[in-house]
């Protein structure tokens, strides 16, 4: 109770009165009194990510008021202020984009202003990292609040996920089967309440795996937004924040190294977001832990796939609540001894104390090793003479998939075909039904320059869907690869987040339409099937002609992140950003 907080520094500095007046003189125009200010109380941020702008997060304007009662209650001063908004589906060109963006200024925020502790209002995909990666730069004591999913969605009486139907609804679409007002009615039956995407999306996976990092309540992430326990654990993450405060326990304390594995090993089970690797190993780089993407197999590949979600099974996150949530989820993890249980969250106890007795209440939602869904449910990291890696989702091979490609007796782990390469999104959308494009059931789909220098954010674009020709035979996927991400609510197993990028000198730049590749699941090679003089010949015609192209930026945030930022193998972070760890030491 003694320590003297950071705060103090501008509400009560004797050695400096004219500066300490004219920090106290404008928190005290609205009605704050100088008692609360001066009387070292905690003061308490509460980063704000909703707005009207940012539908996902909004209800947290909602749920900033029980966060501030749980605050006062124990004894600490809360001032609210807004984050930089991310909503995924509304910010164009991508909402990638602005994950560094809503970093860097919280980071700005949380060390230039009067505050001792942080709630982090997290939900829609980007918002999650945002926040967690400016906390661990900062390291101030942090407590993340998720906002919780939507209600579930219903179609005549059939689940209907966020972000999932999309995929669903367009192939209906492009086989006929849906007009366009068809279309937009049955997507938007999936969005039925306040909250983030109900499938296991990105929102669900970062939300889950903030809770299994330690760094928010456990049995908190799945909490639908609308139900009355969220606003019920809003209030306690507000009473917790504060005595994190007086205990000191900060973020360096919590994301350990086996606090990310115990991530990387949740994200299987959970059937987490392929965006998950590149957030995670985002937060690891500013927590200055080590977290090669390599460790996503080696850590996590084995573990097998417990949640019965969509898009990798039928389940939504209401059902995933009701079935037990993260903790239901770590119980069986702990069980088979894959979890460190030592590792320390939020509450002060470890991730052992607070789960290791949780049950599944809904055990076709939520399975048991026994009864898993799929064996070795997490990422292959693929690599060969396209790229130095690039991750594979294979909890969503679905049978028809494995039945087309991966059932050859001679190679069954192997298939090969050519490819159709395109250069972004626009590119895809105006051939893909072209009939000159010669796409067929045989053909391997390549996306290019979707990487965060060749379209600033990189866009979620690699999950192609097949020509419509194609979709009206029966074939809706065929096999996608790119340096770019996919949503995390497509169920398509695409080869994705190559690195390096074509825009910066991968060798996806030299394919071309009818190359062949050949991809091995066994070997985790993914190969053009051309000798390495023809490369280089390619590569030199390709730098003679002024190098791959790439559209130039609209706005100057694009231009100055193209600058700095790294390949999605290293988390698409802001390299100058990483040199700052644990910056504020009071
Ligand atoms: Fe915001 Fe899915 S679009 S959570
Ligand atoms: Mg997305």
């Amino acid at each position: 109770m003694t320590r003297r907080l950071r705060s103090r520094a501008w509400f009560d500095n004797p050695d400096n009165p004219d500066m300490t007046a004219l920090y106290l003189e404008r928190y005290l125009n609205y009605g704050l009194t100088l008692e609360e200010l001066r009387s070292g109380k905690p003061i308490i941020g509460i980063a704000q990510t909703g707005s009207d702008l940012s539908p996902c997060n909004r209800h947290h304007i909602e749920l900033a008021k029980r966060v501030r009662e749980g605050i006062r209650e124990t004894g600490g001063v809360a001032l609210e202020f807004p984050v930089h908004p991310i909503q995924e589906t509304g910010k164009r060109p991508t909402a990638g984009l602005d994950r560094n963006l809503a970093y860097l200024g919280l980071v700005e925020l949380l060390y230039g202003y009067p505050l001792d502790g942080v709630v982090l209002t997290i939900g829609c995909d980007k918002t999650t990292p945002a926040c967690l990666m400016a906390a661990a730069t900062v390291d101030i004591p942090a407590i993340a609040l998720s906002v919780g999913p939507m209600l579930n969605g219903w179609h005549r009486g059939e689940r209907v996920g966020s972000g999932t139907i999309i995929w669903k609804a367009r192939e209906m679409m492009a086989a006929g089967e849906l007009d366009y007002d068809g279309f937009i009615d049955l997507v938007a039956t999936s969005a039925p309440s306040v909250g983030y995407c109900n499938t296991m999306g990105t929102a669900t996976t970062m939300n889950s795996l903030a809770e299994a990092l330690g760094m928010s309540l456990p049995g908190s992430a799945a909490i639908p937004a609308p139900y009355r326990e969220r606003p019920q654990v809003a209030y306690q993450t507000g009473k917790r924040i504060v005595e994190m405060v007086h205990e000191d326990l900060r973020p360096s304390r919590i994301l350990t190294r086996e606090a990310f594995e115990n991530a990387i090993v949740v994200n299987s089970a959970i059937g987490g977001s392929t965006n998950a690797p590149i957030h995670l190993t985002a937060l690891a780089r500013h927590a200055g832990v080590e977290l090669p993407i390599q460790d996503f197999e080696a850590v996590g590949h084995r573990v097998p796939l417990l949640v019965n979600l969509q898009p990798a099974g039928k389940y939504l996150g209401e059902d995933y609540h009701q079935a037990g949530g993260v903790p239901a989820v770590v119980a069986q993890l702990i069980k088979h001894g894959l979890i460190h249980e030592d590792a320390l969250t939020v509450n002060g106890r470890t991730m052992g104390e607070n789960c290791r007795d949780a049950e599944i209440v809904l055990p076709d939602v939520i399975r048991t090793f026994e009864d898993a869904l799929v064996e070795d449910a997490g990422f292959l990291v693929m690599s060969g003479n396209l790229f130095d890696s690039a991750l594979m989702k294979t909890s969503v091979i679905s049978p028809d998939f494995r039945a087309r490609y991966l059932s050859n007796p001679a190679d069954p782990d192997a298939f090969e075909g050519p490819v159709a390469v395109f250069d972004g999104s626009e590119d895809y959308h105006h051939r893909i039904d072209d009939p000159a494009q010669d796409i067929t059931a045989e053909t391997i789909l390549v996306m290019r320059g979707a990487g965060p220098v060749g379209h600033p954010g990189s866009a979620e674009v690699v999950n192609m869907r097949p020509p419509a020709h194609l979709i009206r035979q029966g074939i809706t996927a065929l096999p996608c690869v790119g340096d770019g991400r996919q949503s995390g609510t497509s169920g398509s197993p695409s080869i994705l987040n190559a690195s390096p990028e074509a825009a910066t000198g991968g060798n996806l730049a030299l394919l071309r339409n009818g190359d062949r590749v050949r991809i091995d699941l066994k070997t985790r090679r993914v190969d053009v099937l051309l000798d390495d003089a023809e490369l280089a010949r390619r590569r030199e015609a390709l730098e003679a002609a002024g190098g791959y192209r790439y559209p130039v930026s609209q706005t100057p945030w694009q231009e100055i992140q193209r600058y700095m930022v790294t390949e999605l193998e290293t988390g698409a972070v802001l390299e100058p950003a990483v040199r700052y760890h644990r910056i504020i030491d009071t």
